[in-house]
């Protein structure tokens, strides 16, 4: 979390021209057919909240722990039409019960989260089985645009809010085996040398019943 009021400040007429430009479709996507309890994970000034407008039937909690953005959040879900609570939170240690959730949302999260892998332990946790984990991330480029971006994320973490501009967090995300890929995608070209930019939807896979983990500790014994 930053708790820096000027990159609060500035994060909306920042991204002004990229949220008419280019990321509208994403956004649209990320929503797409939701419908349940929904957790936008890292919320920041309510970016995706317009975008559950569009939905009949999602009661959205959106996570965000610095007050600058949280406050403007705040604001955005009073004029929303859409179900959106706005909570003080950790994405790292969720107040949230196992399995609660039908859907979480994480647009451009991950990349500023301190511990990502805790993040996504804890997403797995709230998300029903066969609940979807929908992301839209910025990642580290290959080859020598990976290395320019190494070199530019001290300075990128410092400006940005800590932003980790040399994240994988594709490679995280499509090599965790407590999620089925239902689609990836990146952009390609140019856009995609300079700042590669993924969006994609996993499913969580069912926890083992304890059934069938008593019947495997019996079966263990058996062959002891
Ligand atoms: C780049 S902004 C993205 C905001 C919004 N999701 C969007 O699409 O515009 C990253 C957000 O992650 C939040 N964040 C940072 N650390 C976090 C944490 N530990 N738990 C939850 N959110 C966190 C930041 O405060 C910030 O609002």
């Amino acid at each position: 979390m930053s708790d820096n009021p000027l990159v609060a400040g500035l994060y909306d007429p920042v991204m002004a021209i990229p949220e008419r430009t280019v990321l509208r479709p994403h956004r649209e996507a990320l929503v797409a057919d939701l419908d349940g309890d929904v957790l936008d994970l890292g919320a920041g000034t309510g970016a995706m909240f317009p975008y559950f407008e569009s939905l009949d039937s999602v009661c959205v909690e959106a996570v965000e722990p610095d007050p600058g953005m949280r406050r403007q959040a705040v604001e955005q879900a009073e004029e929303s039409s859409a179900d959106i609570t706005v909570v003080a939170g950790d994405a790292q240690d969720l107040p949230y019960d196992d399995g609660t959730f039908d859907a979480v949302v994480a647009s451009f999260a991950l990349c500023t989260i301190p511990d990502h892998e805790r993040a996504l332990d804890e997403v797995t946790r709230v998300l029903r089985d066969g609940g979807e984990f929908r992301f839209l991330e910025h990642v580290r480029g290959d080859g020598v645009g990976g290395r320019v971006h190494d070199l530019l994320a001290p300075a990128w973490h410092a400006v940005a809010g800590g932003c980790h501009l040399n994240r994988e967090t594709d490679r995280l995300l499509l090599g965790d085996d407590r999620f089925r890929a239902v689609s990836f995608e990146r952009n390609e070209g140019l856009a995609g040398a300079v700042l590669p930019v993924v969006r994609g939807r996993l499913e969580r896979r069912r926890r083992p019943g304890l059934k069938r983990m008593l019947g495997e500790v019996v079966s263990a014994r058996h062959t002891d």
